[in-house]
């Protein structure tokens, strides 16, 4: 007899990242106690589930895939609606560059401007589910927004920390969620450090980028959902902004969960996943390509991709792991390139992107040059942001 509900949370534990040592999903956790490094959530995934039975079709948001989300009880979920974003054809662009099928998932259309509402709807979450009263998180800017938002909605303290060249959009936005903001001189890094100061007593739970399990569960619900709006046929190519790579190494988890529960076949040919990152600051580019052992000395600078200003990635390892597993590609865009791929993506499709998705299309524009794409392949582009807040990097440059 079946006695666990079909959509209830089949989260069984984490594991560290590095070397594997469980640790339990059912206490509050950061980074593994063994190795410092993130903690991935695990869920059975050998017991029977369809589709239809794991999906909650009625439920137009990321948390249509509760089953395969962390939270045990539905009455902490903290939620604006976020997730269940269009999948966009891009007919004009493809006619133009010679793609026979190019689309473009619009991240932007989530609540708070961007993809950062589905991680933060599913930590802030588990943060109410887990007894803490207040969270910090040092940003790029939508991720400080969206954990405003979402601490404001769950009755939680919010303190704000993001470097002080970010628009001012971003730090408005956090006050009129009631948090607290501190601006720094620097990256996000020099954020981070910040972070540790101003929570040395650690009242406060650090929300940073896979430093607590939580965020990245929301970020994979964009893998599920591809999948299921491209109706269980996954793109030949995908190309992500890849920042922290919260998004890059969710998206992968997703597919993998699909295979393993059988949603996806396990013979299924996954996407060659391209990371996307700015000139300004590629670590990601930089060690991939042998120009050094990995981005702990990388030293980024300001980039109109805010969110690609990531000199040092706690998650750079999995990353690379995504792109070695599925013969992928971590590709460099200038500033200058962006801004066409903005009037691009504005003039010819009606889109008003962040910079971030706009390297996106511009990567795809060269990958298609080169060969590396085809133009009889299905390529995918993840646009992760609105253009909104970000109006002081673009302004008068249409
Ligand atoms: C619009 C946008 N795109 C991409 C990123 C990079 O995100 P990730 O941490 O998933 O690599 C960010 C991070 O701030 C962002 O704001
Ligand atoms: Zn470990």
């Amino acid at each position: 007899m079946q006695t666990l509900l079909a959509t209830a949370s089949r989260l069984q534990q984490l594991h560290c990242a590095a070397c594997h040592a469980p640790h339990s999903a059912f206490s509050l956790q950061r980074v593994s106690s063994c190795c410092a490094q993130p903690l991935v959530a695990d869920y059975d995934l050998s017991a029977p589930l369809t589709r239809a039975a794991g999906i909650q079709a009625t439920e137009n948001s990321m948390w249509r895939y509760a089953a395969l989300l962390p939270l045990l009880d539905e009455a902490n979920r903290v939620s604006l609606g976020e997730g269940w974003t269009p999948m966009l054809a891009l007919p004009r662009l493809a006619a133009r560059y010679g793609f026979l099928d190019l689309r473009l998932k619009d991240e932007g259309q989530n609540p708070t401007g961007s993809f950062k509402a589905r991680g933060l709807s599913m930590a802030i979450s588990k943060a109410k589910e887990l007894g803490v009263t207040g969270c910090i998180i040092p940003t790029a800017g939508n991720a400080g927004v969206a954990m405003a938002a979402y601490c404001a909605r769950a009755g939680l303290r919010a303190v704000v920390v993001m470097p002080r060249h970010t628009p001012q959009a971003f730090r408005e936005e956090c006050y009129w969620y009631g948090a607290e903001v501190h601006l720094v001189d620097g990256l996000i890094n020099d954020c981070a450090a910040r972070v540790r100061e101003l929570n040395a007593a650690g009242e406060l739970l650090d929300v940073s980028t896979l430093k607590e399990p939580y965020r990245l569960e929301g970020k994979k619900t964009m893998g599920y959902e591809l999948a299921e709006q491209l109706g269980w046929r996954l793109p030949d190519v995908l190309l992500y902004p890849a920042g922290g790579g919260t998004g890059l190494i969710g998206i992968w988890k997703a597919l993998r969960e699909m295979q393993a529960l059988g949603w996806l076949p396990a013979t299924a040919q996954l996407p060659r996943m391209v990371a996307v990152q700015a000139a300004n600051c590629c670590p990601l580019v930089e060690t991939r390509e042998g120009r050094q052992v990995n981005c702990q000395a990388y030293m980024g600078k300001p980039t109109i991709a805010n969110g690609l200003a990531v000199p040092r990635p706690l998650g750079e390892p999995l990353m690379l792991d995504v792109l070695d597993e599925s013969d992928g590609l971590a590709l460099a865009i200038t500033d200058e390139q962006m801004l066409e791929g903005l009037r691009e993506l504005g003039k010819e499709e009606g889109l008003f992107v962040a910079p971030e998705g706009a390297a996106v299309w511009m990567a795809a524009r060269h990958l298609l040059r080169t060969g590396w794409i085809r133009p009889e392949e299905q390529v995918l582009l993840l646009n992760t942001g609105s253009a909104q807040k970000y109006l002081e990097n673009i302004v008068g440059l249409a």
